[in-house]
């Protein structure tokens, strides 16, 4: 059996940036058509970062999918920095007038679906197989086996590469046209949710000699902890004992005041930066972590994504208004000039707040002295601050 399908732009991924792109699109009055590997729980139940800049909570708003994460999210107006013990706040909220919110990316999914089924948008689950031909033309087309077993082929004017660092959209760029950078961290991050409170009202990050530590949270009795691990240690290597001593001692003073607990998750992820260029190659169009991964240290990976999704969204929805391909035609190039400031700032908070095997006492007094020169300047602050929040649309 097999069954022609034709839509408007045509997703691949129903993460966080395929649902948005789908949801904004409809906003502009455009069909779309997802096809998702996994199945609906299995994006459902994701555990990710938590943390929203400014422009995800308006990208949400343009969605028209704010309404619970407005009411259940909370405000954080700084962030603590931690080194050996010392810390301080940066107060970002005062610095820069924004703040930053914890709604967890579980949360966003969970609305970006929700909105997607009440308005009965076409979501393909399960399709494990989807290959992607004729990207050059004006009539691009993904291939794929539906759960019912029919061969289906959806043709599009555009796709939207949404299926994150490990799907095929990046692949359907010719080798030769495209062009990667990459740095791999010698260290991993180690994450637990426990349903305690958090240990502080903001988001602290720590140095220690023995390695990184970050105290986030889900809610005022959920919170969300995470440890540098060592390169190939898997979560069987960190017992819950090993973890909360690593915790509260490289949190130093903070530490005392964790209330620790039977973890209700624990995982862990490798660190690494990555780039990919260009993001368009004919009508396919990459958006999110199918184009480009930042180390979680500033959690920046969803907001990414979502500044992507806003920027490809107006582009398609301007192209189909006034017929004019200029925002098409600057996407990638815009969308890269976005990309790699957020990766020189999660380098630059990865290179300062964590320990590297390879670092000799001289970049060692380096990390201190970056934290020491932040601490007592406004300027160095700001610059923070600035990131933190998100930097302008
Ligand atoms: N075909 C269809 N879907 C695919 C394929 C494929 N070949 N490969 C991957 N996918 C799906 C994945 O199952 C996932 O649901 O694409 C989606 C990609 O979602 P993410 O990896 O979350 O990427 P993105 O939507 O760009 O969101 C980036 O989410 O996971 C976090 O760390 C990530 O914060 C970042 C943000
Ligand atoms: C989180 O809340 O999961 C989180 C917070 C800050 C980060 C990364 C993750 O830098």
């Amino acid at each position: 059996m097999s069954r022609e399908l034709k839509t408007t732009v045509a997703i691949i991924g129903a993460g966080p940036a395929g649902l948005l792109l789908s949801q904004l699109l409809h906003q502009s009055g455009i069909a779309s058509v997802i096809v998702e590997r996994t199945s609906k729980q299995r994006v459902l139940e994701r555990i990710r970062a938590g943390i929203l800049e400014r422009g995800t909570v308006e990208g949400m708003e343009e969605a028209g999918c704010a309404e619970r994460l407005h009411a259940e999210c909370i405000p954080h107006d700084g962030v603590i920095l931690s080194f050996d013990g010392e810390s301080f706040e940066i107060p970002v909220k005062a610095i820069t007038g924004h703040n930053v919110i914890v709604y967890g990316q579980t949360e966003i999914t969970k609305d970006l679906v929700e909105a997607c089924e009440a308005r009965g948008q076409q979501i393909f689950w399960d399709c494990p197989d989807a290959a992607i031909s004729d990207v050059d033309s004006d009539a691009p087309k993904v291939h794929f086996t539906a759960p019912s077993g029919e061969a289906v082929t959806l043709t599009a004017e555009i796709i939207g590469g949404c299926d994150g660092f490990h799907g095929v959209s990046r692949q359907a760029i010719p080798a030769e046209r495209r062009r990667a950078f990459e740095r791999t961290y010698p260290f991993g991050w180690l994450g637990i949710l426990v349903d305690q409170p958090p240990v502080a009202h903001n988001v602290i990050y720590a140095n220690h000699e023995d390695g990184f530590a970050l105290a986030s949270m889900r809610s005022e009795t959920r919170s969300r902890y995470y440890v540098q691990s060592a390169p190939g240690e898997t979560v069987d290597d960190w017992s819950t004992e090993r973890f909360w001593q690593a915790f509260t001692h490289r949190l130093g003073t903070l530490g005392q005041q964790v209330k620790t607990g039977e973890p209700i998750e624990k995982s862990i992820a490798p660190l690494r930066s990555y780039v990919s260029e260009p993001m368009r190659f004919g009508r396919l169009f990459l958006a999110g972590d199918s184009a480009h991964i930042v180390p979680p240290t500033g959690a920046k990976g969803l907001n990414l994504a979502f500044a992507d999704v806003r920027r490809l969204s107006r582009a398609i929805a301007h192209w189909k208004s006034s017929g004019s391909d200029a925002a098409l035609e600057g996407y990638s190039l815009d969308a890269l000039a976005r990309v790699w400031k957020i990766e020189r700032f999660s380098w630059y908070l990865t290179t300062m707040m964590h320990q590297f095997p390879e670092h000799s006492g001289f970049e060692k007094r380096m990390q201190r002295a970056e934290f020491d020169y932040i601490r007592s300047s406004e300027a160095g602050q700001s610059t923070i601050a600035e990131n933190y929040v998100g930097l302008p649309f």
